[in-house]
This record gives C-alpha cells, sequence and structure tokens, in this order.
C-alpha cells in the first residue's frame, strides 16, 4: 500500500514577500476558501499548500488554522520580512525558535504576554524544523548573496526570538518593546514583525510542527518604512524562494 504523502503549508503575508515562490509551483489547482486562495501543487517535487494570509495576527491565525484543518497540512513554513531587532543588519535572516506576542496585555488580571489557551507568555517553534531551516539558510548565503546597493555585503543567518503584534513598528514603538519586553526576554529579541507569533499560537495548539522565517528588511527605526519598501522590492522574493528551495530540495 501506497502511504498518503501530506503536504506542507506554505505562508506569506503579502505576495511580494513570495511571488517566486508561488510562480514556481508546479501541478497547481487553486482552492477558494472565503476571501483566501489555496495553491494546491509541488514544489521542488514536495507537495505543499501555498497561500498568502494577509497581513495581521487575526489573518495569519485563520490562514494557519484553515491549512492545518481544511487542507491538512502537517507542517507550515511561514517565510517573509521582519524589523529588526538586536544584533541584525539588513540583509540578516532570523529563523524562530521563541514566539512573544508583544500587544497581549490582560494585566491585572493574567501576566503581560499571557497567551490563555497555552498558558505561557513564550512559544517554541519545531527544533528539527529550525535546523533544517537554518541548513536551507546556510546554503543559500554561501553562493555569495549580496546587495551593496542596499548595504547588504554579507548577511547572517541566525536562530532567534521573534515579537509580533498588529502594528508597522517605527523608533518610538520598538523602544517601548524592549522595555516592556525585558523581564521575559532577557537576552532581547531579534525580530519584530505581524503574524509570527499567531502562526506559533495556532500551530502550538493544534500540535503542527512549524518554523517562521524572517529576512531583516529594516530596523523598526526612523528609516523603516522607505527601508521596508526598497527591501520588499528588490530583495524579499529572492530571499524566500532561494531559501525555501534549499529547505525543499533536503526534505
Ligand atoms: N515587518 C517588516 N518590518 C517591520 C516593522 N518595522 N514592524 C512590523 N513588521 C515589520
Amino acid at each position: 500500500m501506497i502511504a498518503l504523502l501530506a503536504a506542507i503549508g506554505i505562508m506569506s503575508a503579502m505576495d511580494q514577500e513570495a511571488a517566486l515562490i508561488r510562480d514556481t509551483i508546479q501541478e497547481k489547482e487553486i482552492v477558494q476558501v472565503g476571501c483566501r486562495e489555496f495553491i494546491k501543487g509541488t514544489f521542488e517535487g514536495v507537495p505543499v499548500v501555498f497561500t498568502l494570509s494577509g497581513v495581521g495576527k487575526v489573518s495569519a491565525a485563520t490562514t494557519a488554522a484553515l491549512l492545518i484543518a481544511k487542507f491538512g497540512v502537517d507542517e507550515i513554513v511561514f517565510t517573509g520580512v521582519a524589523g529588526g531587532g538586536k544584533g541584525v543588519e539588513i540583509g540578516d535572516v532570523v529563523i524562530g525558535h521563541t514566539y512573544l506576542q508583544h500587544d497581549i496585555d490582560t494585566r491585572p488580571f493574567f501576566p503581560q504576554f499571557y497567551v490563555h489557551s497555552l498558558s505561557k507568555q513564550t512559544l517554541p517553534a519545531d527544533q528539527k524544523l529550525i535546523a533544517r531551516m537554518k541548513a536551507a539558510a546556510d546554503r543559500f548565503f554561501a553562493n555569495g548573496i549580496a546587495f551593496p546597493s542596499l548595504g547588504i555585503l554579507n548577511p547572517q543567518v541566525r536562530e532567534g526570538v521573534i515579537v509580533s503584534g498588529d502594528q508597522f513598528v517605527g523608533a518610538a514603538h520598538h523602544e517601548k518593546i524592549v522595555d516592556s519586553t525585558k523581564d521575559v526576554l532577557p537576552n532581547g529579541f531579534h525580530a519584530i514583525e505581524i503574524e509570527g507569533a499567531a502562526v506559533a499560537q495556532v500551530c502550538n495548539e493544534l500540535e503542527v510542527p512549524f518554523v517562521v522565517l524572517r529576512a531583516i528588511s529594516d530596523k523598526a527605526n526612523h528609516e523603516a518604512a522607505v527601508d521596508f519598501l526598497t527591501f520588499m522590492d528588490q530583495v524579499a522574493s529572492l530571499y524566500s524562494h532561494g531559501i525555501l528551495k534549499e529547505y525543499f530540495q533536503a526534505n
């Protein structure tokens, strides 16, 4: 008897973060669910279901839940861009090992950042997938990736902490988040974005392995909006596609 191959879910928030992945999927079948389009097919020969969540934690959570409950994926890979936190530069990539939703605050009844369904403030990703994604990103960068006009000369790959909330973060807000998270995250955080920790919550609740890969598009500072747009335009999809290609080839 042939074992049925379950698919891997691939998610991004915005089209610019994943256009090359979408365009490379083979044997496409499109399934519309509500306002979202899910593309079933293969990527590097591996069965996948690709979709764009749209921006926001609720959008990301809805999409992750649909991938799992309706499409039966047995793993989720989220790829996109993020603002840089501690010790990371534009062009680096962060693979999340720990996730926190910086905009959850139900004090005085519960600790800040507390995820009620899981009784935790921080959530983990799957160690095996983190290691596989790190190896994939290392192989991608070994090809000598650089974007000198954007100051990206020697990009680094790191595993780290991703914080998420429903805001695009600039300088003043960044400082506030650093301050409010310092007790829970004594070593700080490395990427700040919108969807990752929402996917982490759904996948932890439903016990589906997942990993989030974030290319650093800006430093969540005064230049964040301009840097973000430039990176989205010139780099985001190349990184996502190049790293996921390595990831799926090793699958
Ligand atoms: N994604 C990319 N840059 C970001 C930022 N500065 N804040 C939130 N999400 C982001």
